[in-house]
């Protein structure tokens, strides 16, 4: 059995996270499997970017939301993290599909606000033939049954913080979705989710481990665990090596 080492935002714990840069060190590493994030210009361009603000990843400041591309594409993207980096851009969605397509699997995460540039998301991917290499991600859970009416050869993941509410049927709460793949925090994850889950033929996917230690990575591969997104994909590739599950 494979297990899938997810490249959270790229290689993102060296390298400009949500970068071609960084997707590309992971592709570097042999990990065939990125995460990334959506968010939309005020000129209705779907770009790669974590935060609702620039502030943090480039070198500019101001929401997105209120940025045209011609002005999010003058940022620099790789400065803020080394000058080794300087003149690394913002990606657009079509850039990242370009580079990606037919080297690797793709977990997009859906950022921005309401539902209305969802198919903007699926016809691009779908104008790239990339519908079985891709799953759509959300924890604006309500975009997740949207994205299936539109189109259901789409797989979805639920991203969900099991720990907000430790009482409720968090599977139950995927499994009413329709998704496909169940995603608890990392941290959260039982293995009678996992198996529960299972029984349901849902997929797991947790998210959340950061720069990453080893026992947390090896905890969620032993509750048998589909697949895990980590800033760190070069510790999780060595210990998929190490325990034969590549
Ligand atoms: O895959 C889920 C993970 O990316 C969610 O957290 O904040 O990094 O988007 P965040
Ligand atoms: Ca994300």
């Amino acid at each position: 059995m494979s297990f899938m080492n997810i490249a959270h935002r790229g290689f993102s714990s060296q390298y400009p996270e949500n970068t071609l840069l960084a997707f590309q060190k992971a592709l570097d590493l042999g990990v065939p499997h990125m995460e990334f994030d959506l968010q939309v210009t005020v000129d209705n361009h779907l770009i790669i970017m974590h935060d609702r603000t620039v502030d943090r990843t480039t070198n500019g400041s101001g929401n997105v939301c209120d940025l045209t591309l011609s002005q999010i594409k003058a940022l620099d993207a790789g400065s803020h993290l080394s000058s080794e980096f300087v003149g690394e851009k913002v990606p657009t969605f079509e850039e990242t599909l370009n580079f990606l397509g037919g080297r690797s699997k793709m977990a997009v995460e859906l950022k921005f606000e309401g539902n209305n540039h969802i198919p903007d998301v699926l016809d691009a991917i779908a104008h790239h033939n990339l519908i079985d290499q891709v799953s759509i991600s959300s924890f604006d859970l309500p975009k997740l049954p949207e994205v299936k009416r539109l189109n259901p050869e789409f797989s979805t993941t639920a991203l969900l913080k099991p720990e907000t509410d430790p009482d409720c049927d968090w599977v139950g709460v995927a499994l009413d979705l329709g998704v496909d793949v169940f995603g608890p925090r990392h941290n959260d994850t039982t293995r009678e989710m996992v198996d529960r889950a299972h029984d349901n033929n849902l997929l797991v996917r947790c998210w959340g481990l950061g720069h990453d230690q080893g026992p947390a990575l090896e905890r969620i591969i032993d509750l048998g665990a589909n697949g895990l997104t980590t800033d760190c994909p070069d510790i999780l590739q060595d210990i998929l090596k190490r325990r034969n599950l590549l």
